[in-house]
């Protein structure tokens, strides 16, 4: 089976619920006769609601950003993944460098992120990442197998199909400096490989990894050609729905 491509919009803590809209209606219409890819949109917390109810009937998923792994409990300021499953979101992100960088993440709350994800059916797109005094130390794919290998820990490849990986470099998120298709190629052919070793090498076939940082329309055709890239989660690029629409038509390689 050929991995589908799918291409998420990270919108970090940009929109109103107003511009949200403003953004689902005009970008509908863009994307209606792309069908190579999966679409998700991954808004902050207070936007989803708004952002499940304008993408409705259209082919385009919503994720949170984060999630607690408990269903509930006294963890102020925190979402589980009852609550997220309730508003209609399907998809959520784990890991990703911003909440490790600022917010204490770590390889073990990943990992009992993703079991909660798989546990709920949510699709778990788990984001991965050197930064970039580890790639200058060649340290990259250490850390790539490290972060993989703690998140997969104790998941059961009985359930573990939905999973997706998102391979960031942290020096290129937001830098404008993507990675060239060489250096996200071997990165997830590393990934690919902790894959094999933690779950299953059917499954490391069939996972996607995405690739992220720095993402642009004009940019996207040369890193989705690669046979290892299964899409894009993309930053900045994505708040404009004319952008966003033009990284989906692109990544049709
Ligand atoms: P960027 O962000 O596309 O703005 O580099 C990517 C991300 O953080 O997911």
């Amino acid at each position: 089976m050929p991995r589908k491509k799918l291409i998420a919009a990270n919108w970090k803590m940009f929109k109103t619920p107003d511009e949200a809209v403003v953004f689902v209606r005009a970008f509908i219409p863009l994307v209606a006769h792309h069908r190579h890819a999966e679409i998700v949109l991954c808004p902050s917390p207070t936007l989803l609601p708004t952002v499940v109810e304008a993408a409705r009937n259209h082919p385009i998923h919503i994720a949170a950003q984060n999630m607690h792994w408990l269903d509930q409990g006294a963890y102020t300021g925190e979402t589980s993944p009852l609550q997220l499953k309730a508003l209609g979101v399907t998809h959520v992100l784990i890991g990703h460098s911003e909440r490790r960088q600022y917010f204490n993440e770590t390889d073990e709350s990943v990992n009992l992120k993703l079991k909660a994800a798989l546990a709920h059916h949510l699709v778990p797109i788990v984001c991965v990442g050197e930064q970039l005094a580890e790639r200058e130390a060649n340290q990259t794919a250490e850390v790539l197998e490290r972060q993989t290998s703690i998140a997969l820990e104790g998941i059961d490849p009985a359930i573990a199909t939905p999973l997706i990986i998102a391979y960031e470099p942290v020096w290129a998120i937001g830098t404008g400096r993507t990675a060239t298709p060489e250096i996200a190629g071997d990165a997830h052919k590393i990934i690919r490989a902790q894959i094999a070793n933690s779950l299953s090498t059917e499954l490391a076939a069939s996972t996607r990894i995405l690739y992220g940082g720095s993402v642009k329309p004009d940019n996207t055709a040369s890193l989705c050609a690669l046979e290892d890239i299964d899409g894009a989660l993309v930053g900045g690029a994505s708040l404009d729905p004319a952008s966003f629409a033009g990284i989906v038509a692109n990544s049709a390689a």
